[in-house]
C-alpha cells in the first residue's frame, strides 16, 4: 500500500472551477493528512492486508469537497472505506455536509481466501463489514447504506434535497448507469459534479457524456486513470420539460468496473 503520490491538479481545477492557486493549496492540505493514510493503513495491516481496492485518486476527492463544500455528497461503492474516509475527513474540515454511501457487501468464498486471491480484491476481509476502516471520529457525517444500488439509489433520492458530488465506484453498465443519472437529474443543481470509476485503463462510457451534454461542459479525465467527471454548469432543462432533446440516453456501449488490482 501506498500513498498516491502524483494528484492531478489540473483535473481538480476543471471539475471545481476554481483559481490554480486554490486548487494548490487544497492539494497540499490534501497530502498533507497523513495520520489519515496512516490509520487506514494500520487498519489494513492489522487484518493481513498490505494492499486494497480503492479509488485512485483519494487526494483529488479531499480537494474537490474543500473546494466545493458539498451539503451532500452520494458515494457508491465503498468496500472497506478508503474513499470514504477521505470524503469524510474533508467534510469533516468543513465542518459541514453530509457524505451518503451505497454498498452492496462482498465477502471472499473459502477457496478464494485459501489462495489468498481476496486480499487485491475488493472483498471484506473475512468478518468485517463494509467501511470498517474508517476511523470512527469519522463517523457523524456519515449515512451508510448497505443493499444493491438498484434497490438503494431510489429510495435515497427520494429523501435528500441535492447532489452536490457523485462519487460512482461500482461495477456498472453503462445504460444501467445512465439510467441512474436521469432517473437522479432533478438533485443536480449547476456546480454539481459527478465522478465515475470505469477502472484502471477503463475508458469512458457514454452515460457521463450523455449527462453533461445537456449542460454543456465536457467530461475530463484524470491523468493515467480510467476515472472520469464532469461538472453541471446548468440545469438540465429539456429533460425537466419533458422535451428530451439532448439529454436522450444514448450509448449501448457498456462498461464494467472489472478491476481486481490493489490501490
Ligand atoms: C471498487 S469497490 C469500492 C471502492 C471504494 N470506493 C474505495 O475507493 O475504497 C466497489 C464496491 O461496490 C460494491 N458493489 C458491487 N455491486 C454493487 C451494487 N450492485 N450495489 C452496491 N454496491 C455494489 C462492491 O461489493 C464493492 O464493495
Amino acid at each position: 500500500m501506498r500513498p498516491e503520490n502524483d494528484p492531478d491538479a489540473e483535473w481538480v481545477g476543471a471539475l471545481s472551477g476554481r483559481v490554480p492557486a486554490s486548487v494548490r493549496r487544497a492539494i497540499d492540505e490534501a497530502v498533507s493528512q497523513r495520520r489519515l493514510y496512516a490509520s487506514l493503513a494500520r487498519r489494513h495491516r492489522a487484518v493481513g492486508r498490505d494492499s486494497y481496492v480503492e479509488i485512485d485518486a483519494p487526494l483529488e476527492l479531499h480537494a474537490l469537497v474543500r473546494l466545493l463544500r458539498p451539503a451532500h455528497i452520494v458515494e457508491v461503492g465503498v468496500s472497506s472505506g478508503v474513499s470514504s474516509a477521505y470524503l469524510l475527513n474533508a467534510l469533516a474540515m468543513n465542518g459541514r455536509g453530509l457524505l451518503h454511501s451505497i454498498d452492496l457487501p462482498s465477502h471472499p468464498t473459502p477457496r478464494q481466501i485459501a489462495q489468498g486471491s481476496d486480499r487485491g480484491s475488493w472483498s471484506l476481509p473475512p468478518g468485517r463489514s463494509t467501511g470498517w476502516a474508517v476511523p470512527p471520529a469519522l463517523w457523524r457525517r456519515w449515512d451508510l447504506r448497505l443493499g444493491d444500488k438498484a434497490d438503494v439509489l431510489p429510495i435515497l433520492r427520494g429523501q435528500i434535497p441535492r447532489i452536490d458530488l457523485m462519487i460512482y465506484d461500482v461495477p456498472h453498465r453503462c445504460e444501467v448507469l445512465a439510467e441512474e443519472l436521469r432517473a437522479a437529474d432533478r438533485l443536480f443543481v449547476p456546480g454539481s459534479v459527478v465522478i465515475i470509476d470505469h477502472g484502471p485503463g477503463g475508458g469512458r462510457c457514454d452515460a457521463l457524456a450523455t449527462w453533461r451534454w445537456a449542460r454543456g461542459r465536457e467530461p475530463v479525465g484524470r491523468s493515467g486513470l480510467g476515472l472520469f467527471g464532469a461538472r453541471a454548469i446548468r440545469p438540465d432543462t429539456s429533460a425537466r420539460s419533458g422535451r428530451g432533446g439532448r439529454a436522450e440516453i444514448g450509448g449501448g456501449s457498456s462498461s464494467t468496473d472489472a478491476r481486481t488490482g490493489a490501490g
